[in-house]
């Protein structure tokens, strides 16, 4: 495949012309990155959703800067052609603004990222604004968002009711005007995402925000069916790779067991009779 590296411009087109969909999914190491990148995906998301998918975490809230780098750094060797979005964990943009800064520099200079993604709408337009001043493009990211999922009520859909929906809108229109070169909308009607992707130059990526967004993104490890603790209704499971791991690990703690493996083709040949006699072993 003819995959040529994906940038900012290219993305701006591809909302301009309306004629291909955005496509971005998360990663969190490099065998996954290396598989993403051998595709036609554009966006390759490192998210804090690795608190929870990767880490074990009940939610994002305890991923740290360390974690983050850690883990885009894998992606990074991996992700060659793919757009790579690194997202800023909870508690690395909410002290100040320097320390937005500060902290969006570092993941740009130590992961190679191509942006950084913060939540927030209204209230951080200030911060995306003086990280783009930075010159570091910066994703959004409104509707549900995870960081401050306890604040919001839980992992619930947002904008249900006018006044809500149209602070999301107000959310939206700020990112925007502050720089952010793209927005995630998590979690929100249909409707409201439609209407936001209409008004925006930006592109939008939609997950749970219905099909009218400008591209849409999951976490992979919902996608490919390897997140057992809960389904939302938004994901699609591409595949049940659950099963496919239990199986093969059965298969190999059954095979170890027997003895059928290691068999021949595994294993490296050898003289046993000269060995024992050089040792001053028996004979078997
Ligand atoms: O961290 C993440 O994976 C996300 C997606 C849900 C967009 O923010």
């Amino acid at each position: 495949m003819d995959k040529s590296k994906v940038t900012i411009p290219g993305l701006l087109k591809m909302k301009a012309e309306g004629r291909q969909k955005i496509r971005m999914v998360t990663a969190y190491d490099y065998p996954m990155a290396v598989l993403i990148d051998q595709t036609d995906i554009e966006m390759i998301f490192v998210g804090d959703s690795l608190g929870m998918v990767v880490l074990g975490h009940e939610g994002t809230v305890p991923v740290t800067m360390e974690d983050m780098i850690h883990h885009s750094r894998a992606v990074a060797r991996g992700a060659r052609k793919t757009f790579l979005v690194v997202d800023m964990p909870f508690g690395s943009y909410h002290l100040s603004i320097e320390q937005a800064v500060g902290n969006a520099v570092r993941l740009m200079k130590e992961c190679s990222a191509d942006c950084v993604k913060i939540e927030g709408g209204v209230d951080f337009a200030p911060t995306v604004r003086a990280i783009v001043k930075a010159g570091i493009p910066v994703m959004g990211h409104i509707g549900l968002t995870p960081q401050t999922a306890s604040a919001l009520g839980g992992f619930k859909v947002q904008g249900k009711n006018l006044e809500s929906a149209a602070q999301i809108y107000r959310d939206a229109l700020a990112l925007e005007e502050a720089g952010a070169f793209s927005i995630v909308m998590e979690a929100v009607p249909a409707p409201l995402a439609k209407i936001i992707t209409e008004k925006l130059r930006i592109p939008t990526i939609g997950i749970g925000a219905g099909v009218d967004c400008d591209g849409q993104v999951l976490v992979l490890y919902d996608l490919l069916g390897l997140f057992d603790r809960f389904v939302p209704k938004f994901v699609k499971r591409y595949a049940r790779l659950d099963q496919e791991v239990k199986n093969a690990l059965t298969t190999y703690a059954t095979e170890v067991a027997d003895g059928t493996f290691p068999g021949p083709e595994h294993s490296f040949s050898g003289k046993e009779d000269e060995l024992r006699r050089y040792l001053g072993l028996e004979q078997g």
